[in-house]
């Protein structure tokens, strides 16, 4: 089974709209050194989807970086599907460890956007990935299973229709990095809990990145192995030179 190679940057909370601008400006002047074999996304914060969608070549997808599960209702602060449906956006990136952590995000909340925003039509980037305390007591399979396997409990059998990222929180914005082959090895495990849960035909479909430090110097290593299909990069990711060095280094 053949995936299609997949660069996801995730802005988190950078950039304004003037800034989305000069990004996509430099994007667009570098636009042949983008393989028409993969797939490239941006998720900007929400105040710059819009002009994002607007300014960025129709190579680049534009994700928003998390979503609420109810269609509308007395949230503040929060924005929902329907909203990111008029702006256009392809995919939502669904229980970032940053939301797990820092917003009190459950496996069982992020069970039900995933199923939102499938309904409406996105594709979720479901993260999973152990923090330091639990990888250092031997809980790293563990971890990433529930949360896989949680996270899918409502999802579609469609393999095409989710993508799941590997992020290891204590390589989060560290610049230390599981070594690729150990990456691997999580990458397998989880693939193996997407088998259970989507069946083996839609698994081998499902794409799974990893994220967690990776620049230009380290990505290509990392995609060299066989269950990872690319990369969900943040501060790697914000300057556009540097976007397309990855681009250009997973080619
Ligand atoms: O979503 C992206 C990840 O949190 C990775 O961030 O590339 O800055 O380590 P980072």
């Amino acid at each position: 089974m053949t995936r299609r190679k997949m660069l996801v940057g995730n802005w988190k909370m950078y950039k304004t709209i003037a800034e989305t601008r000069s990004f996509a400006e430099v994007l667009g002047r570098n636009l042949g050194k983008l393989s028409a074999e993969m797939d490239f996304a941006v998720c900007p914060p929400f105040t710059a989807l819009q002009v994002a969608k607007v300014v960025l070549p129709t190579q680049v997808a534009v994700g928003a970086q998390n979503m609420h599960q109810s269609k509308n209702g007395a949230f503040t602060g929060e924005v929902a599907a329907p909203m990111l449906q008029e702006i256009g956006v392809k995919y939502v990136v669904l229980g970032h460890s940053e939301r797990r952590q820092m917003f009190a995000e459950t496996d069982e909340a992020v069970r039900d956007k995933v199923e939102a925003a499938q309904e409406a039509g996105f594709i979720p980037i479901l993260c999973v990935g152990e923090n330091d305390a639990e990888r250092n007591s031997g809980e790293t399979m563990t971890v990433v299973a529930r949360q896989t396997q949680i996270g899918l409990e409502k999802a579609r059998p469609d393999g095409d229709a989710i993508v799941i990222a590997y992020e290891p929180v204590w390589a989060i914005g560290t610049g230390k990095t599981p070594s690729p082959k150990d990456a691997e090895k999580v990458i397998a495990a989880i693939r193996e809990v997407v088998v259970v849960a989507l069946g083996e035909t839609e698994a081998a479909k499902t794409r799974i990145l990893y994220g967690g430090s990776v620049k230009p110097a380290n990505i290509a290593e990392f995609v060299a192995e066989k269950d990872i299909d690319g990369a969900l990069v943040g501060g790697a990711s914000l300057d556009p030179e540097s976007f397309v060095a990855m681009a250009e280094a997973m080619g």
